[in-house]
């Protein structure tokens, strides 16, 4: 069994990024900046994207955090974007998910402009991704994809069962996995709420990402033997420890990594992948510039 060791990989990665931001600014250029947008005090979101802003200074990228208050309306929300895609000294930005419920975040999500929507998540690029153009892939797909390159797993002509149909992790990665690209060539089965014996589809599974949210909801007697699992679940579970709370995935890593040829940990797995994602995709949009 070998481990899809995410903190190594998001690591090298963040070393490559670094590399390139020197060759940059040693040619006198300024660096690449990321903005990050969040509102409101929830605590998961804020440990995100206080992780963002701290992995940018390792870089060497410039970082912009702009905090606003639970009672931002809508308006403002969408004054800020217009601000930030108007402001040429940011190469991209981001506006942290979820928003308060008073606030339509298809609408603030639109408003981006594309050019900069390091997430990926402007239904411009989300098509784009879908037809296999050049894109900003959404940092959490594409930290999956990244690690199974890297691993060099192989998943032409696979049977990839993905869990979880989420605008932004599970449906995105059902469609890369189908992609006619390496990784992809996959035959692609998306398993949600609503499927019957999911049991039944993963025991056929060559490939399984889990992108439920529901802590070990995948177990050893519904894998077979060899099979390759990527676990994208990052539940919060109160417990004793001083943070009040441990970070659990979808998948029964104990038992399942038994039967596994790979598998991805929770933590140290797909969460650090993400941000060193949304750095590449940073990079790429001031390149672009
Ligand atoms: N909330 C959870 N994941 C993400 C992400 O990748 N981007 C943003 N903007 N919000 C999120």
């Amino acid at each position: 069994m070998i481990i899809l060791d995410g903190r190594k990989t998001s690591s090298d990665i963040k070393d490559e990024i670094a590399v390139a931001v020197k060759k940059i600014v040693a040619g006198g250029s300024r660096a690449p900046h990321l903005a990050a947008v969040i509102v409101g005090e929830d605590g998961a979101s804020l440990t995100y994207v206080g992780s963002k802003v701290r992995a940018c200074k390792k870089v060497g990228f410039d970082s912009t955090l702009v905090k606003l208050p639970k009672t931002t309306t809508e308006d403002e929300l969408l004054n800020k974007v217009h601000e930030l895609n108007n402001n040429d000294a940011i190469d991209g930005y981001i506006v942290q998910l979820p928003l308060p419920s008073h606030i339509d975040s298809q609408k603030i999500l639109v408003a981006v402009d594309p050019a900069k929507d390091v997430d990926g998540f402007h239904p411009t690029n989300f098509g784009k991704m879908a037809l296999n153009l050049p894109t900003f892939i959404s940092a959490t797909p594409y930290g999956v994809m990244e690690l199974l390159e890297r691993y060099n797993v192989e998943t032409e002509g696979k049977h990839t069962v993905v869990i979880g149909r989420s605008d932004i992790v599970g449906r995105p990665i059902s469609i890369l996995m189908s992609r006619k690209s390496n990784p992809g060539n996959s035959t692609v089965t998306l398993a949600h709420s609503r499927t019957k014996n999911i049991q039944e589809l993963t025991r056929k599974a060559d490939i399984i990402i889990s992108a439920l949210g529901s802590p070990n909801f995948v177990k050893a007697d519904m894998v077979k033997e060899g099979v390759v699992v990527v676990d994208v679940g990052i539940t919060r579970v109160k417990d004793d420890s001083e943070k009040g709370y441990k970070i659990v995935g979808d998948v029964d890593y104990e038992n399942v990594s038994k039967k596994a040829s790979y598998i991805t940990p929770v933590p140290g797995g797909v969460g650090p992948m993400t941000i060193a994602m949304l750095l590449k995709n940073t990079l790429q949009a001031y390149t672009k510039k």
